[in-house]
Parts: C-alpha cells; sequence; structure tokens
C-alpha cells in the first residue's frame, strides 16, 4: 500500500480546479445573477456539482460517508477519470484481467495507457502468481478487477483480491457495476482498512436507469478530492440527479424487478441446458449469461434476422455468445428462437 498522494500525477497534484458559479453559492436562495443563466424556465439553472442531494440518499442507502462518494456520467466516466488522476499517458501501466468489460481498453488507449493484460483462470477467477507478476513490474499504477465480471458473470476470489490490495503499490480500482443482483456484500466495506482502492458501482443494471448515466464511486476523502478537480464542473444533469434520487427512494420496483430478473435467469437457464445448440453455461451471479455454443457466428446471425439481438463475445472467448435477461415476453422469444434455428 502506499501514500496516495505520491500516486496522483504531478499535473493533477498541483492543479487547481475550475470554480464554478455553484461551486461558490450552492443556488438555493437568493438572486442569482453570476451564472450567465436564462433566469426563466425549469431547467435554466446549472445542477448542483457536487450532486449532494443523491449524495446523502446513497450514503444513507450504503452505510457510506457521502464525504466518500464520487458521482460520474456513468461508471464509464470514473473509469476514465481514474485513468486522467493516476495514470501519466506513454509511462505509467494498467493491468486488467481478461476476458473482462472492453471500455478498461478503449480507456487506457485513449488516454495513452500501456495495458497489461493477464488471463483469468479456466474458471474465470484470480491468477495469483501471474497477476502479482504483472504488478510487479516497474511503472504498472493501476488494476482494475471487474467483480462480478463482464461478460463472464461470475464473483473474484475475495482472499485473492485482498491479497492483491496488500500488496500492490498501486490503485486498485474494483468494478461492480453488477453487484446488486449478488448475494455479496461490497468491497465499500473495505475504504477504511485500504487507502488506495476505489470501489464503483452503476444505476444503469439493477436501479434501471442506464439512460440516466449515473455512475457511483467509493473512495477515500483524498481520492474523492482529485476527482472533484477533474470531473466536468456539472458531469451528472439535474434531470439525471433527481432521476437517481427517485429509483433510489424506491425500493419496492428496485426489489421487484432484481427478483423478475433472477427468476427469469434461472428460467432461460433451464432452457439453454436442454438447447443441443448451448455446449456450456457459465455461472452467473448477474443479469446476464455466458453460454459456449455450437457456432457463436451462425446462430448469432440467425438470432440477428430473428431480430433477437444478443452480444457475440467470440472475440474474448470462443464460441460464446452473452445473453442479457429480458422480459419474461422478450426471454420466452429468445428461448422459442433458440429452439426454433434449423441450423
Ligand atoms: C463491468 C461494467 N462496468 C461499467 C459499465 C458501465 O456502466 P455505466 O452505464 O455506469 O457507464 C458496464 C456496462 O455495461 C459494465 O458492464
Amino acid at each position: 500500500m502506499n501514500n496516495v498522494k505520491k500516486l496522483v500525477r504531478p499535473s493533477i497534484a498541483t492543479l487547481k480546479g475550475y470554480s464554478s458559479a455553484r461551486d461558490e453559492f450552492t443556488g438555493m436562495e437568493g438572486v442569482f445573477l453570476d451564472a450567465n443563466e436564462n433566469p426563466f424556465g425549469n431547467l435554466n439553472r446549472y445542477p448542483d456539482p457536487y450532486q449532494r442531494q443523491l449524495k446523502r440518499q446513497i450514503a444513507q442507502l450504503k452505510h457510506v460517508s457521502e464525504e466518500n462518494l464520487f458521482i460520474g456520467n456513468g461508471s464509464d466516466e470514473i473509469i476514465d477519470i481514474t485513468f486522467r488522476v493516476f495514470c501519466e499517458p506513454q509511462k505509467d501501466k494498467a493491468v486488467i484481467l481478461i476476458p473482462t468489460y472492453g471500455m478498461y481498453e478503449v480507456s487506457a488507449a485513449i488516454n495513452n495507457i500501456e495495458l497489461i493484460k493477464v488471463p483469468l483462470t479456466a474458471d474465470f477467477d484470480i491468477d495469483l502468481s501471474a497477476t502479482k507478476k504483472a504488478l510487479a513490474s516497474e511503472d504498472a499504477k493501476l488494476l482494475i478487477l471487474c467483480s462480478p465480471n463482464n461478460p463472464t458473470g461470475n464473483l473474484l476470489n475475495r482472499g485473492a483480491m485482498r491479497e492483491i490490495i496488500e500488496t500492490f503499490n498501486g490503485i486498485v480500482l474494483i468494478d461492480e457495476a453488477y453487484i446488486d443482483f449478488s448475494d455479496e456484500i461490497s468491497c465499500n466495506t473495505w475504504l477504511k482498512e485500504y487507502p488506495n482502492i476505489i470501489i464503483i458501482q452503476t444505476l444503469s443494471k439493477a436501479y434501471g436507469l442506464a439512460s440516466a448515466r449515473v455512475g457511483i464511486g467509493y473512495a477515500s476523502q483524498e481520492i474523492i478530492h482529485y476527482f472533484n478537480k477533474v470531473k466536468p464542473p456539472y458531469n451528472v444533469s439535474g434531470l439525471n440527479q433527481a432521476a437517481a434520487i427517485k429509483a433510489l427512494v424506491d425500493n419496492e420496483t428496485y426489489l421487484s424487478q432484481k427478483e423478475m430478473i433472477l427468476s427469469e435467469r434461472q428460467k432461460l437457464r433451464t432452457a439453454l441446458d436442454k438447447n443441443p445448440l448451448v455446449l456450456k453455461q457459465y455461472p452467473s451471479v448477474t443479469n446476464f449469461i455466458l453460454a459456449k455454443v455450437t457456432d457463436a457466428k451462425v446462430i448469432y446471425n440467425a438470432l440477428t434476422n430473428k431480430k433477437i439481438i444478443v452480444r457475440n463475445r467470440s472475440t474474448q472467448i470462443k464460441n460464446c455468445l452473452r445473453f442479457s435477461i429480458g422480459t419474461p415476453d422478450e426471454n420466452a422469444q429468445l428461448i422459442q428462437a433458440l429452439n426454433n434455428l434449423s441450423i
């Protein structure tokens, strides 16, 4: 573990962040003639740059302190900001465990950061010795762990995660986009133990707000301070902050949708088990199933012709398709289409 300040890019450590009008005054009361806004209308004011009301709601729900929260325009933005805060272009390196979420590679490339890709084991868990070896490489600054992992659907071993966090002298970003579907508790409970971790979650999956672009980051106050300097001042719109608060308050909808998705996942699993085109299904604690099929390209094209769009993950894992869990009707259409494919 390390002093976080030493890990921040020097230009970010010394950066004086933009001070927006709403940084100085919150815009709740008074005559506001400071932000060149139009005085008329309902959406005429800039939103809270620090999303305080939303953070209050999340802090309460997730049992964390507001000071340890960062809200991104989707968790994708938090991934990008992590690179920008900690990784010096053309110098520092980041480590990812493949196969995993494709955006890490894109974000690294945008930021001109070399990636070290370490394969997961055959059952898609952490290969401890290979990962440690990669992290020992000079200039390895950031490790990204995706748990539950996309596109494989499984959780990574917690003991191995801890061992790595405890020995790595860099930042560990833990992506928990799908944690709400699993029974596992969040790694945000590790925040007090490890100053070098960042946990990200999203409202795009279990909370059904992919369109609103709201991602949650949990980290030390020090890391949040750097993130706030780097983010665009008004990175989450007022409409989307309000939509997020509404979704978080409505626990009943959240729970009933989640229950439906999980029971539909079981139904799909049973149907895929019976289908001769499906050779293997991987265990999933998420809202999708990864399956090895006889010929992913042929099956993918045949489904697309029937206007059923799934994800072909064969470039990452040979002959594998990823099925998101849809509504009961959508899943029934998928099952029927798969059962009727004449290939
Ligand atoms: C593992 C993982 N992380 C992050 C994201 C991005 O989510 P968001 O909508 O919050 O940007 C996704 C989206 O599919 C994902 O699968």
